[in-house]
């Protein structure tokens, strides 16, 4: 049963000299912050995380399913094998299968960022984002393949909530 205004987006992301905003490479994240990953891993402790399928397999096998959390896998292939998760074919069908109880994420990654943005932004209640250092990228720019489209969301009338500067990124809450 969906409500409105409950999906919260939650990404980290690296402000390139290209002026894009990078959030992956290779199927990885291109940078280590053990504080950021502890962030999130606190936020979204027993909610529902949705997540396309190259999320999913960007997890290390250990840490998937993400523990305490209720994990939808968007996919088209209905023989995706994601144990300990359930599959979607779509991200209404993902938002459909979530428990109202539980707060919904959105982790990730470019093209869910782009379609809940771009099909249903009044859905969308907090958006979590930390900035990452550029000087603790892991690849070179060039070989960033992921994007997070920020001028879809800045278009958006966000409130600041809350904001921490930290030695490898900012972190900002902002809410709609
Ligand atoms: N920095 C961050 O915060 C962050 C967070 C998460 C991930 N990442 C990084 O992002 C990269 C992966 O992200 P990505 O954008 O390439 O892939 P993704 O969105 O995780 O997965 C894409 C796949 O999800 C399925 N999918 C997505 N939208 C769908 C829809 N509307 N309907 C049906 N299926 C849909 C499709 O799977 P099928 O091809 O199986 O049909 C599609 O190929 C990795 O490098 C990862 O480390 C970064």
């Amino acid at each position: 049963m969906e409500t409105s205004r409950n999906i919260n987006i939650i990404v980290a992301g690296c402000l390139l000299k290209s002026g894009k905003v990078g959030i992956g490479a290779g199927g990885k994240i291109p940078w280590t912050s053990q504080e950021d990953m502890a962030r999130f891993r606190q936020i979204t402790l027993h909610s529902t995380v949705i997540m396309g399928r190259k999320t999913w397999e960007s997890l290390p096998v250990r840490f998937r399913p993400l523990k305490l959390r209720n994990n939808i896998v968007i996919s088209n292939n209905t023989q995706f094998k994601c144990p300990g998760a359930v599959l979607a074919r779509s991200l209404d069908e993902a938002i459909s299968l979530c428990e109202p109880e539980k707060k919904i994420f959105i982790i990730g990654c470019e093209t869910l960022y782009n379609e809940i943005i771009d099909k249903h932004p009044e859905k969308i209640n907090h958006l979590y984002f930390s900035a990452i250092n550029y000087d603790i990228l892991e690849v070179r720019e060039n070989e960033i393949d992921t994007f997070f489209h920020l001028e879809k969301y800045i278009s958006i009338d966000w409130k600041q909530v809350e904001t921490k500067t930290y030695d490898d990124h900012k972190f900002t809450l902002y809410c709609l």
